[in-house]
């Protein structure tokens, strides 16, 4: 085995109990995963998509706890190719656990957005399709490929009324200081190590990953996150979220947020899913805050949802 991949392994038994290392097994050496979509409500609706899918023999099951959120049932994405359904972007494929984040917030009519870090663009596309492109939210990425990719997803989802930012997000306040206590919600899903990527069979999957990726990571997040709660309004939200398990790319950067801004407070998050988890207290020596512990939610990754970390903080 390669070393990168037992040096993984290592630590995500020490992360999980036996039940659930197994459980997270099961999607490494899956050859394939199940395919998530939304309905893009500005569109079409559910009845339009669930007739389609029926005359093609395709069953998807709703999952009760998200808004918009179905899974394919019999696996096929190519099927779903063909469909004018899928042609005409009126159905996103979008992984389960990447839509929990938008749920998470109370959006609503007239709220100033910033979605840090943005491309490709499954959130911020998710909130325009809940709040109908009635108002303008900002969208920030670094990477110009990215942000081409983000303009397509958009155009093609009939997404409006989105300012698309061009600019290192660990200095976005610097540059705009304007932006101070502005934004009503933060939607901070930010550049991780990206765990979820691995696959057992497949080498080029883990080939990068290593101790230092996940410290280079859990850096660039904290410097990301101490440049944009200025920006955030008193009393308003910020939603921080991750699709890596590294403790310190998770509970690690909860704890630092709460050490270095009294300002603000972790907000308990109820999901019922019974793939969800909370808090690691302690990892590497280190204790985490104890607010964290029922705080934030843990997404075990299964076949039907790649792994996913969330928690919410709100300006006192
Ligand atoms: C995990 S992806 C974000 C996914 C996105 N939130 C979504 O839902 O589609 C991380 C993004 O961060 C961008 N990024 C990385 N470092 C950045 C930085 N310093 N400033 C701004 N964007 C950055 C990358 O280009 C990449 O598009």
């Amino acid at each position: 085995m390669k070393e990168q991949l037992k040096n993984f392994l290592e630590k995500l038994a020490k992360i999980y109990n036996k039940n659930d290392f197994e459980i997270c097994k099961s999607w490494f050496e899956a050859e394939k995963r199940k395919t998530c979509f939304r309905v893009n409500l500005l569109k079409t609706d559910k009845e339009e998509v669930f007739e389609v899918l029926e005359k093609n023999n395709l069953k998807a099951r709703k999952i009760d706890f998200l808004k918009n959120w179905y899974v394919l049932e019999n696996w096929k994405e190519k099927d779903l190719w063909d469909l004018d359904i899928f042609k005409d972007w009126k159905i996103y494929l979008q992984s389960l656990s990447s839509q929990i984040p938008v749920d998470f917030l109370d959006l609503k009519e007239k709220d100033k957005i910033l979605d840090i870090t943005a491309s490709p663009g499954w959130k911020t596309s998710q909130v325009q399709s809940i709040l109908k492109n009635t108002w303008e939210i900002i969208a920030v990425d670094n990477n110009q490929i990215r942000i081409d990719k983000l303009k397509f997803t958009l155009e093609r989802q009939w997404i409006k009324n989105v300012k698309i930012l061009k600019t290192d997000a660990r200095n976005i306040f610097e540059k705009n200081p304007n932006f101070e206590n502005y934004f009503d919600k933060i939607i901070a899903d930010l550049p991780c190590s990206a765990e979820w990527k691995i696959f057992f069979w497949k080498e080029k999957s883990f080939w990068y990953w290593k101790e230092e990726i996940v410290r280079k990571n859990a850096k660039l997040q904290k410097e990301i996150l101490k440049n944009i709660v200025p920006m955030l309004k008193k009393d308003w939200e910020l939603i921080y979220s991750t699709c890596t398990i590294s403790p310190e790319e998770n509970e690690d950067i909860c704890h630092f947020l709460l050490c270095n801004f009294p300002e603000l407070e972790i907000v308990n998050l109820e999901l019922n899913y019974e793939n969800s988890r909370n808090w690691l207290c302690t990892f590497w020596k280190k204790i985490f805050k104890k607010e964290i512990a029922n705080a934030v939610k843990r997404i075990l990754p299964s076949l039907e949802s790649e792994w996913f970390f969330i928690a919410k903080f709100r300006k006192k």
